[in-house]
């Protein structure tokens, strides 16, 4: 969590940082800060100004816009709250106890209480209850140790402390270092958190993610773990832990042109839930075309051996990606016929079930930064090593939206959802993206190998084909049902979601939508389970919001609908309108389609009653207290 940037060149700083930080704020938004190398008055020394606000970014720009904060050298950071309190104290940048150096940080240094320990034997006074603060003043001791020795500041000795000092931090981290007396140079490091440099015209800016240099650079420089850089204006120069220089090019991206803009839409997320049909239009030109393979209607990149030899799947995630996780499970066992199971990442790092040849695991992470999947996907990779006699034992597929993330560099066969920057933290087209791909894995496992009629295939297929169209019409049809329908949860305190089979993760998201952006407590069941314990909490005061699409399940989920309406809770349906269907008081209907495609439009009056609901009650849609777009910390 958190975003950094640092900027240096010849322009002033603190307009660029704001702006990067401005597009980091999906990161954490508890509290922000800067600092910049301000240049000395006739006789004074240049200094370090450090401006810092506790709340939102806005705060921060007010304070600079009041105060100033010169310099071409600099450094920022939003913070997502991890060692102490959203409190100004604990924003960052932190200094050394002279001020002369400044740090921001992305991450958790896992060794901070004892580092902390040691320098307060030293008399070193703690100004914040972070683990970042340790970090300045290691530095600031490096430094004063070899200005003691007879060295005279300047760039190298800024990178040989940075340095010495990596060498004693544990844990991930991504930072950026100033100190007043170089105002030419700028160093900056990564391990296991993700920092990219952008390179612009004898000027750079760092961020923790491409978003933030977006109308900047399309040319980036990506850092690799325990990599370290010294910026000036006249360059980089790369290096590795052991400060052996490296050599290696940067990259010209695509697409970096799309400013983060909310157009018309009062929210991004109601924005990105409108950019969902594109999602699927593009998704579906690059991997169900026209005229497909023979082997396979579904285009991607794996051979026949890859689909021939796995027995079984395993999929890692968290959150909504879990969900999606849900759903592609289901389509994959049920499907395409292969056995496949779903674990929440954080649980299956410390309880992973017994090795079993011919496994594919699959992480599921939109921003490819959450760090308990890459963990548990590391540590997966590490325990298959022993059975390396199987050429796909330690096979590994990610499905992201960030092709350059962490995830792209630790998992090599990556299935990029393509479906552009999403900004608010509430996962809505991502989510759609992350489902499109099981579904081209579970038709391309039951395409090669037979486990489904050629017709059942095609039928599949042909619906994909047509959820463009009717995603529109629905987004269209249901912004209106869903705004008139949340005013009646004015004053709701809890909802219940049911749905079942393939819709059960749908309404598991549901409910994860409404707590995370509304504050309502929510939750999801399978809609036989009501009556084994949650039907106690219902009466008239809960609505149930109940998935009902035709296919095995139907009648069930009717039935189970009837139950909760017995105890008097109000009823509300999402599926096509029909006899059977009105028993709900309220009906968000959605088109007739076979239960295997249902999930992809079932999902779309739950992000619009959700996003309806808490824009009502007045909340930061986009940016839902406690939360972060990516969750780097375990
Ligand atoms: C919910 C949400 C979170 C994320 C979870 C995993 O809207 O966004 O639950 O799904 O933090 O994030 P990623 O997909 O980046 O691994």
């Amino acid at each position: 969590m958190c975003g950094i940037v640092a900027f240096i060149g010849s322009r002033e700083a603190s307009p660029l940082l704001l702006d990067g930080l401005r597009k980091l704020e999906y990161r954490g938004y508890d509290s922000a800060g800067l600092a910049t190398v301000t240049i000395g008055e006739k006789d004074q020394d240049d200094f370090v100004t450090c401006k810092r606000a506790k709340g939102k970014l806005v705060n921060l720009s007010e304070l600079i816009e009041k105060e100033g904060a010169p310099g071409h050298l600099g450094i920022g950071h939003t913070r997502w709250a991890t060692h102490g309190k959203p409190e100004e104290h604990n924003a960052h940048p932190h200094r050394d106890n002279s001020g002369e150096v400044a740090v921001v940080q992305n991450g958790i240094i896992e060794n901070h209480t004892s580092l902390r320990k040691k320098l307060e034997g030293k008399g070193v006074q703690f100004l914040s209850q972070t683990d970042t603060e340790v970090i300045p003043h290691l530095i600031s001791h490096e430094l004063d140790h070899f200005l003691a020795n007879g060295s005279s500041p300047s760039r190298s000795l800024l990178l040989q402390a940075v340095q010495k000092v990596l060498g004693l931090l544990e844990g991930a981290y991504a930072i950026a270092v100033i100190w007043s007396k170089t105002p030419d140079a700028l160093v900056v490091a990564k391990r296991q958190a993700s920092l990219v440099i952008g390179l612009g015209e004898g000027e750079f800016l760092c961020a923790s993610d491409k978003p933030a240099l977006t109308g900047f650079t399309r040319t980036i420089l990506p850092m690799e773990d325990d990599e370290i850089a010294l910026l000036t204006p006249l360059g980089i120069e790369l290096y590795d832990i052991q400060g052996k220089r490296k050599d290696r090019s940067p990259v010209v991206l695509s697409g970096l042109d799309q400013e983060i803009d909310k157009q018309h839409f009062r929210h991004f997320m109601l924005k990105e839930i409108h950019e969902q049909p594109e999602t699927v239009e593009l998704w579906l030109s690059k991997h169900l075309p026209i005229h497909a393979p023979i082997d396979s209607p579904i285009v991607l990149p794996y051979d026949a051996s890859f689909y021939e030899s796995i027995e079984q799947i395993q999929i890692l995630a968290c959150g909504t990606s879990r969900h999606a996780g849900m759903v592609g499970a289901y389509l994959l066992e049920q499907f395409a016929g292969i056995r496949t199971s779903v674990f929440f990442a954080s649980e299956f790092r410390y309880a992973p079930p017994p090795l079993s040849p011919h496994t594919l695991t699959i992480g599921v992470t939109q921003s490819g930064e959450t760090a308990d999947t890459l963990a548990a996907l590391s540590m997966e990779h590490q325990r298959r090593s022993v059975l390396d006699n199987n050429d796909f034992a330690s096979f590994q597929l990610g499905i992201t939206n960030s092709s350059e993330s962490s995830l792209a560099l630790q998992v090599p066969n990556i299935l990029d959802i393509g479906a552009g920057i999403e900004v608010g933290v509430a996962a809505t087209k991502t989510f759609l993206g992350q489902l499109l791909a099981f579904y081209g894995l579970a038709i391309s496992f039951a395409a090669r190998r037979k486990s489904r009629s050629q017709e059942e295939i095609n039928a599949l297929c042909e619906e994909l084909r047509s959820i463009p169209k009717q995603l529109k019409d629905l987004v269209k049809e249901h912004n209106q049902l869903a705004e008139s329908l949340a005013h009646r949860f004015a004053d709701t305190e809890d909802v219940i979601f049911l749905g079942r089979g393939i819709n059960y993760p749908i309404a598991l998201e549901g409910a994860l939508k409404l707590k995370e952006i509304s504050y309502i407590h929510a939750e999801g069941y399978p809609a036989g389970e009501m009556k084994h314990g949650p039907i106690a909490l219902l009466d008239q005061r809960v609505p149930v919001i109940s998935i009902a699409t035709e296919g095995i399940v139907f009648e069930k989920v009717l039935s189970n609908a009837q139950e909760a309406k017995a105890r008097d809770a109000s009823l509300i349906g999402i599926c096509p309108q029909t006899v059977e269907t009105q028993i709900f008081d309220s009906l968000l209907p959605i088109p007739k389609v076979s239960e295997w495609i249902s999930p992809l439009l079932t999902v779309i009056p739950m992000q619009l009653l959700s996003y309806y609901i808490a824009a009502q009650r007045g909340l930061d849609v986009d940016q839902p207290r406690n939360l972060a777009k990516s969750v780097t910390v375990e």
